[in-house]
């Protein structure tokens, strides 16, 4: 998987860095257009390349109403021409998420909590493969094989950018886990000689663990480890979250969103002024994107910060 632009690897300066000599790069994958935003990119593109073979006429994946899987299959079935539905967790409610997916085409059915919780039972796609013939079914989060397999790229865009800022290495580089998909793909490409950190963003065994085990049966980098970066679950914003975003925004001028990327940023500041990292390190945050998702939450956020 190759974009025209390569993501920008982009030197950010911090009081927090400045005072204990590390320095940290942020790889802007959250720059790119809604259809490929973040790592959705890498993640859709396996069911991209099914479609171009021919395989089916379109896409049905599920969600939340803030899902950002969802916005970005959307925006590409619109700008690739090809039939998306959309299964919905809970009731129908207007979010900003909802309102894009329509507008680029989505057919939306909401199934309710009960229902969405069915998502996992073997016979769950059956009805919707015969009411919707021909449009394949992606896995909530996108979370397959194959979908780790195209997320090693992020390595490769990364080797570029670091060549690119003159960084001989990184000694850690950290990114957000929902699934773990993408955390795998960027594990089995990474050179073993750095640390990759994947922040938790639900809580320790909420499915990421196993699905880990599973994408990286076959492979052997070590050098890699979890922290459980949710802040008690997948949803819950804080104050102290709220406060660590604007205060990054404000001295990178790079704004975060607070399911994944926020939370991700805050459990490194704090292992960062735990004074857990070797002076000199150099570190790389993947921005996995998701700004879209945060467009609900903006007066939350700002109450939070100012309180
Ligand atoms: C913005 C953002 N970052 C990170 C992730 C986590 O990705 P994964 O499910 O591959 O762990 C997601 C979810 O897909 C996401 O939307």
């Amino acid at each position: 998987m190759t974009f025209p632009t390569p993501a920008a690897l982009q030197e950010v300066r911090l009081a927090a860095l400045a005072a204990r000599g590390l320095r940290l790069a942020v790889l802007r994958l959250d720059q790119r257009p809604a259809a490929h935003n973040g790592n959705k990119g890498y993640k859709l593109q396996p069911w991209r390349e099914r479609l171009a073979r021919g395989a089916g006429r379109g896409l049905i994946s599920l969600g939340g109403a803030h899902s950002n899987h969802l916005h970005a299959l959307a925006a590409l079935g619109r700008e690739e021409g090809f039939a998306t539905v959309g299964l919905l967790r809970g009731e129908p409610c207007l979010t900003p998420t909802v309102e894009d997916v329509q507008a680029n085409g989505m057919t939306l059915h909401w199934l309710g909590y009960g229902g969405y919780r069915r998502r996992h039972d073997a016979d769950f796609w059956q009805p919707w493969q015969a009411r919707y013939p021909g449009l394949l079914p992606v896995p909530e989060g996108g979370c397959d094989e194959s979908a780790a397999a195209t997320c090693m790229a992020i390595v490769t865009e990364l080797r570029e950018g670091l060549a690119a800022l003159g960084w001989p290495d990184c000694q850690q580089l950290w990114l957000a886990a929902g699934t773990g998909t993408t955390l795998a793909g960027v594990i089995r490409a990474a050179d073993p000689a750095w640390q990759v950190v994947g922040g938790l963003a639900v809580p320790p065994g909420h499915g990421v663990e196993a699905n880990l085990d599973r994408l990286l049966a076959q492979h052997t980098n070590p050098n890699w480890r979890l922290l459980d970066a949710s802040r008690g679950g997948f949803g819950r914003i804080d104050a102290e979250l709220a406060r660590a975003m604007a205060d990054f925004e404000a001295q990178t001028g790079i704004a975060l969103e607070p399911l994944y990327t926020g939370k991700l940023w805050l459990a490194l500041r704090q292992e960062i002024e735990g004074g857990a990292l070797p002076p000199g390190s150099r570190l790389v945050l993947i921005h996995s994107g998701g700004l879209q998702g945060r467009r609900a939450l903006e007066a939350q956020l700002a109450a939070l910060a100012a309180g």
